[in-house]
């Protein structure tokens, strides 16, 4: 499943303006716009300028400001009781920046739950090869039934095209199932993309086998939204009340 829907810019310039501030520490010419990055920092400065802001945002409040943005689609979506990603994560891809190029991939092979949704928040208009792109379901999970034991997890997929590019605009959120395949490719625009993602589940989604602690509640997700009756039930059964 694929939605993309309208949000309130202003809100979202919370993230946009911390981006320009960490880029104007490096470059005090930066004229603040995102998608010309490029034109102010080099490919070799951008990763740590990255990592700067993803350490910021992280050190904030996001998850107010992502709750503001999009708790009624993702209510709609998966319900109310919803665990959030611990750290909400930075893409930035500038024009012919290999370093980074993303191989299709279903989100799966990291073990991560089917059962999640993945909101992707683009800074800058997202368009063409400088954009993300999804594979539709249908090809997806064929792919996925045939080569869920392949070494080699993504060969043979066939590349995307034009119509598998994700075309937004700043101010739109997109929310998706990054089971399906999807990645992206050398950005071949003149326009660099920068974009937050992170993704949500249920919080009665199943977990992850004991194979893979990481991606359980508690290190990999955290509570976002846990409705007053819900919160009861879980007390009554953590409490060993239901015998
Ligand atoms: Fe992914």
């Amino acid at each position: 499943m694929k939605k993309i829907f309208s949000i309130n810019k202003k809100k979202l310039f919370f993230f946009k303006n911390l981006i320009i501030k960490e880029v104007k520490k490096k470059n005090p010419s930066f004229n603040g716009e995102l998608h010309k990055i490029h034109n102010f920092i080099s490919g070799k400065n951008i990763n740590l300028i990255r990592l700067n802001c993803f350490k910021k945002i992280n050190s904030l409040d996001w998850i107010k400001i992502i709750k503001e943005l999009c708790s009624e689609q993702m209510f709609y979506l998966l319900g109310q009781d919803l665990l959030i990603q611990s750290k909400i994560n930075l893409s930035i891809q500038m024009p012919k920046d290999r370093s980074s190029i993303l191989k299709a991939h279903s989100d799966c092979w990291s073990a991560d739950t089917p059962f999640q949704l993945n909101l992707w928040l683009p800074l800058t208009d997202a368009f063409s090869t400088n954009s993300m792109f999804i594979m539709d379901d249908i090809y997806s999970l064929k792919y996925l039934k045939k080569n869920s034991n392949s070494k080699y997890k993504n060969h043979k997929i066939k590349k995307p095209l034009k119509k598998n590019f994700i075309s937004m605009k700043y101010g739109q959120a997109l929310i998706f199932n990054p089971s399906v395949l999807h990645g992206n490719v050398l950005n071949q625009t003149k326009n660099t993309r920068v974009s937050l993602n992170v993704r949500f589940k249920s919080i009665f989604a199943p977990e992850p086998n004991i194979k893979n602690p990481d991606r359980k509640f508690g290190t990999y997700y955290k509570k976002f939204n846990i409705l007053e009756s819900t919160r009861f039930g879980l007390d009554i059964i953590e409490n060993g009340i239901i015998k």
